[in-house]
């Protein structure tokens, strides 16, 4: 019992918004192994590492293909590409998300059609999607912000309503479930990043896309690697964007970890509910909501702060050596390079007012009770000031 002492002070010193340093300290002779395994193979571009993490990520979500890539951003690129969009085109999202939803849309040319978000969840709000279903409309692009899913029910059904293609940007919710199945099989395809921030991160870059559609799984393994097949002959413009092996190799021993991980954020995450309302914080605070058919993995634990007062207590607990960000300060829709879709502020008022009121609180796996109470004690501080 005697570690519990450290555990109760709330003078925990800095609380970084996250720190992977530990986790990689607990598995170090695994990655440096499995690192090992593959300079002494000297096979790095598709080899058996990416093909049996392949194998693993679609187990993992219950697909039946999945196509390592270079990164999230490539997944969806050739996600897209793969459904043959192009100029012309239009794709529905969100404008709540992360830079490379809307933008790998336009860079096939194409245009992201914006459709709001739900104020609790801040992902789409699949009622607002149908009056934004043209004849161009080629697919719709839930994003699964922050490791909870967007409602899958309500997007299929309008989806399947107008035979237009799910293309899931799960970049941030390996692991999270919808009506319990996981991301990856609630649409047509679904777009993984392991950027080394997110639940399954790697030493760097990475994506996978996973469908059930053997045509499509197959033309995404062709368009990632130039679009040639045979070698030397190309029948469609692909791009060079392969998993390599040494990041497959060190994301196949993570992969192990993943649901032990996924647990371990989802107590922090309620402790942090719990210390709030220990604190008197709810009205000031709307922790994320929880939903008995969702599981959340709490990429990120976003609180929507009240009465403006977002920046500062941003700056309060800067201050005090507390790291938090913004996940996303400015909506799609109001970005410089997206200013030739005509839109303005109060064109899509929910997203507008997350981008104002959202605040991402310290979570890793490696958090510690202490560092959590410590957190909460500077944000009661503020409120008390
Ligand atoms: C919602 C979302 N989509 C796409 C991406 C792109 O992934 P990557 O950084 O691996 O290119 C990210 C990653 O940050 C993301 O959060």
């Amino acid at each position: 019992m005697e570690s519990k002492t450290s555990d109760t002070r709330v003078d925990a010193g800095p609380v970084p918004l996250l720190d992977l340093k530990p986790t990689f300290a607990a598995m170090r002779a695994e990655v440096l192994e499995a690192v090992t395994r593959v300079f002494d193979s000297q096979h790095f571009i598709l080899g058996p590492e990416g093909t049996a993490f392949e194998r693993e990520i679609a187990s993992y979500v219950g697909a039946e293909y999945a196509v390592g890539c270079a990164s999230g951003s490539d997944a969806l690129l050739l996600a897209f590409m793969a459904l043959d969009i192009k100029s012309g085109d239009e794709v529905v999202t969100s404008p709540f998300t992360f830079f490379a939803t809307g933008g790998s849309i336009a860079r096939l040319g194409a245009k992201p059609v914006f459709v709001d978000i739900e104020a609790g969840t801040f992902n789409i709000d699949a009622s607002l999607i149908e009056p934004k279903i043209s004849w161009r409309t080629r697919a719709i692009c839930p994003v699964h912000l922050y490791g909870q899913t967007a409602d899958m029910a309500a997007i299929r059904e309008v989806a399947d309503l107008h035979g237009v293609p799910i293309v899931e940007d799960s970049a941030q919710a390996i692991g999270a479930e919808f009506e319990g199945r996981r991301t990856g099989v609630l649409g047509h395809m679904a777009c993984f990043s392991f950027y080394p921030t997110k639940n399954l991160g790697g030493a760097g870059d990475g994506g996978m896309i996973t469908t059930d559609d053997v045509e499509l799984a197959e033309k995404l393994r062709i368009l990632r690697d130039h679009g040639q097949r045979p070698k030397y002959t190309y029948r469609m413009i692909g791009l060079n964007s392969r998993l390599d092996e040494l990041q497959a190799a060190v994301l196949r021993i993570k992969l192990r970890y993943l649901e032990a991980w996924h647990a371990r954020r989802a107590d922090i995450a309620a402790r942090y509910v719990a210390l709030f309302e220990s604190a008197g914080l709810l009205g000031e605070l709307t922790p994320p909501p929880t939903s008995p058919n969702r599981r959340h993995v709490y990429n990120q634990f976003i609180v929507r702060v009240a009465g403006g007062h977002r920046d500062a207590l941003r700056d309060h607990l800067r201050e005090r050596g507390v790291g938090t960000e913004i996940y996303y300060p400015v909506p799609l829709h109001l970005q410089d390079c997206f200013r030739s879709l005509g839109h303005s502020a109060g064109d899509f008022p929910e997203s507008e007012r997350a981008a104002k009121e959202t605040l991402a609180l310290p979570i890793f796996t490696e958090l510690t009770p202490s560092q959590q109470e410590a957190v909460v004690d500077r944000i009661a501080e503020f409120y008390k000031a």
